[in-house]
């Protein structure tokens, strides 16, 4: 059944700004965060502390989490792909991270230039510095549902390196539909097979939605049980290393199906709202949240 109340991570700061042409500067990524941590919400992903030739959109990560102003209530996790990266975020003042591989060995090689296995490994450091640190850290499993290179990416992959990070000591394993190509029943059973070695309440899922099925997939885990839902503002974003993929399904569609469904979230969607519309604006587009663009003409 449903769980009562979901918590939303909202990742446009991160995955929604990592991939947009338009660089709003980092006087409005702050701006962008603090205005989300008064909506109510309890996770917000700020930036990621990742080579910045790789990703230049996040350069000024140590910047933007120095100038935001952290209500002790909200949690925000950065990206960290490797232990330089643990040490920018922590000199920054990071008290979550998180850090990413793939189920797929092609996909993980042109996003961070390493095996699976060599990634795991870049990590144990990390979650071991981490847990001296009082540092709360989150997984991210990416192509769980299709790979931009690979193709089809079995489930038993999308298990082992789900129990892999939580075994690690990863508190939360987040689930990405990377290039949002997954539909309902896939969804389904990838959380069924990998909630059979990982406890329900340690997952969480990542939709985009290149197709246009994230909600329905979003829909379908949470019949599930899943309580943790990954989305991101304005729907903004994508990831550059997966060519041609879209923004992660957006946080006000999936707000307010919840609150339709009668979950709760803590969060004040047409706040929310607002601030999608703002983020668009400053984009230079519509916001790509349907619901958003719904509240702005009542
Ligand atoms: P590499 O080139 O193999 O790294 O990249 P290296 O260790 O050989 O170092 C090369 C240079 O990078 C050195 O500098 C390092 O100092 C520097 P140089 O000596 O040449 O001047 N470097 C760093 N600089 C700053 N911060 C760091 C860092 N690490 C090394 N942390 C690396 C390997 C992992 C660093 C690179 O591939 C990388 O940064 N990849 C990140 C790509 C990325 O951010 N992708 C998007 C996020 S993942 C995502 O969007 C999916 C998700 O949303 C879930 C889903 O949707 O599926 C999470
Ligand atoms: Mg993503």
């Amino acid at each position: 059944g449903f769980p009562a109340e979901v918590r939303i991570v909202e990742v446009g700061p991160r995955d929604g700004l990592q991939n947009e042409k338009t660089d709003i500067g980092t006087a409005a990524k702050i701006e962008l965060i603090d205005r989300l941590s008064r909506t109510g919400l309890r996770s917000i992903e700020a930036t990621a502390f990742v080579s910045p030739k790789w990703v230049p959109q996040m350069a000024d990560a140590a910047q933007v989490l120095a100038g935001i102003h952290r209500d002790p209530a909200i949690a925000y996790p950065v990206l960290v792909p490797n232990e330089q990266g643990y040490e920018r975020a922590r000199a920054a003042g990071a008290q979550e991270v998180a850090v990413f591989t793939a189920a797929s060995e092609a996909f993980n090689l042109k996003n961070t230039n390493a095996t699976i296995d060599q990634s795991l490994e870049r990590f144990r450091p990390v979650l071991e510095r981490a847990a001296a640190d009082g540092v709360r850290v989150r997984g991210y499993v990416s192509t769980v549902l299709g790979c931009p290179y690979q193709g089809a990416v079995p489930l038993a992959d999308v298990v082992r390196v789900s129990r892999s990070l939580h075994a690690m000591g990863c508190y939360e394993i987040s689930l990405g539909d990377t290039i949002g190509i997954g539909t309902p029943e896939k969804a389904r059973a990838m959380l069924k097979a990998v909630a059979a070695e990982v406890p329900m309440p340690a997952l969480a899922i990542h939709f985009h939605d290149t197709y246009g099925q994230a909600l329905a997939n979003v829909l379908a885990c949470l019949e599930q049980g899943v309580a943790v839902v990954d989305s991101a503002v304005s729907g903004a974003g994508g990831c550059p290393y997966a060519k041609g993929a879209s923004g992660n399904v957006a946080s006000e569609d999936v707000v307010y199906m919840l609150h339709g469904l009668g979950i709760r979230t803590g969060i004040d969607l047409d706040a929310l709202a607002g601030t999608g519309r703002w983020l668009a604006g400053l984009l230079g587009r519509e916001t790509g949240s349907k619901a958003g663009k719904a509240l702005a003409a009542q």
